[in-house]
């Protein structure tokens, strides 16, 4: 396999660095239609989640392709679904670099991004010129608030870029749980979150009639919530019919990587250190949502024994983001095929 070279050429580079060369060369070699050098072809597997048929159950998880710029390369990777963003209504810069480090000796990242974005516009211009929705792939689109909305007025954000994407996406996920922006994670406190799902519901049933579409909603939530907090999440979910939950974003604990150079970084955690964590958080979920709210279970995934966890524990779908940085597209097949023995099993 080609990949743990490059990455031995990656991981000599900055890490925002090594993002940008990675992606223009995954463009290339699809461009070149040369894709199968990277990637193993993945079987098809469909499964039916949120009234979609997805190819299969693994996807990429948000943040990689923030712009929705590298989507048919991407896809070519073997994914059954792509979530690009988080887009924000404007375009911002996101916080100062660097604020992407890897911590290699336990397959982690911390990022403090901060939703550098060039807004929902651009994103869907970069769709529009996508083979990938045309053929009937499908595409996630992660929607978040301008870092200068004031959070009392987040929702209008959240409304907007749910306007403005509800066409274009497969389903549209709703990221109330980055650690980068402030204040953003109090969207999932109760009074909160009642309200913005009652809104996004309700501007959900105006879109669906005007477009003779339904569109399904996702929530994505943090893995640092009390058990009290993910039995109020769930109730709220399931009172507002809301689609689908993503679970789960990055952790501001540094469990599992004390010590380590990068570790006190300010962001959020991500990889290897995540699993066990966000695994149970998609446990209580399953137990709390009692099959009515389908969950995409994704964090930590490095390996096909832990994609299959997640499906273990409750999930529907998986996706990830640190292990295609870790293990490069072949984790794609691997979790792809973990996830079909143990359906058969
Ligand atoms: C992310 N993640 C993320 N999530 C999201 O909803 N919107 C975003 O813009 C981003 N941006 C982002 C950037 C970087 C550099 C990383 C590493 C992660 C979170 C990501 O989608 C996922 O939920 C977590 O990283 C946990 O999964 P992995 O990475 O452990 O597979």
């Amino acid at each position: 396999m080609i990949y743990p070279l490059l990455r031995k050429f990656f991981f000599a580079l900055d890490a925002e660095t090594a993002h940008g060369i990675g992606m223009a060369g995954i463009d290339f070699v699809n461009a070149a239609g040369v894709s199968c050098l990277l990637a193993r072809s993945v079987p098809p597997d469909p499964v039916q989640v949120m009234g979609i048929e997805f190819p299969n159950p693994v996807g990429l998880a948000a943040g990689l392709d923030k712009n929705g710029e590298h989507i048919d390369a991407l896809a070519a990777q073997g994914f059954g679904f792509i979530e690009v963003g988080t887009v924000t209504p404007r375009p911002q810069p996101g916080n100062p670099k660097p604020r992407l480090f890897r911590i290699p000796e336990r397959q982690a990242i911390v990022n403090r991004m901060g939703f550098n974005n060039d807004g929902v516009e651009k994103l869907l211009a970069n769709v529009a010129t996508a083979k990938f929705a045309r053929w009937g792939g499908v595409l996630g689109i992660n929607i978040g608030k301008n870092f200068d909305t004031p959070i009392e007025k987040a929702a209008d954000d959240y409304l907007l870029c749910l306007d403005r994407v509800y066409q274009t996406a497969s389903y549209v996920a709703v990221n109330i749980s980055s650690p980068n922006t402030k204040n953003l994670r109090e969207l999932q406190q109760d009074e909160a979150l009642d309200a913005l799902l009652g809104s996004l519901k309700e501007a959900q049933g105006r879109l669906s009639d005007r477009h003779g579409k339904y569109v399904p909603l996702a929530l994505k939530i943090a893995p640092d919530l009390a058990d009290e907090q993910i039995q109020a999440i769930a109730d709220l979910l399931r009172k507002h019919r809301v689609d689908g939950v993503i679970a789960t974003n990055t952790t501001v604990s540094r469990v599992g990587v004390e010590g380590l150079p990068n570790a006190e970084q300010a962001g959020g955690l991500s990889g290897a250190p995540l699993l066990a964590m966000s695994t149970a958080v998609v446990g209580k979920l399953a137990t709390a949502l009692a099959g009515e709210v389908p969950i995409i279970g994704v964090g930590g995934i490095i390996n096909g024994a832990d994609a299959a966890a997640k499906i273990a524990a409750g999930a529907s779908l998986v996706q990830f983001y640190s292990g295609f940085i870790y293990r490069g597209p072949e984790l794609v097949a691997e979790a792809a095929a973990a996830i079909a023995r143990q359906r058969a099993a």
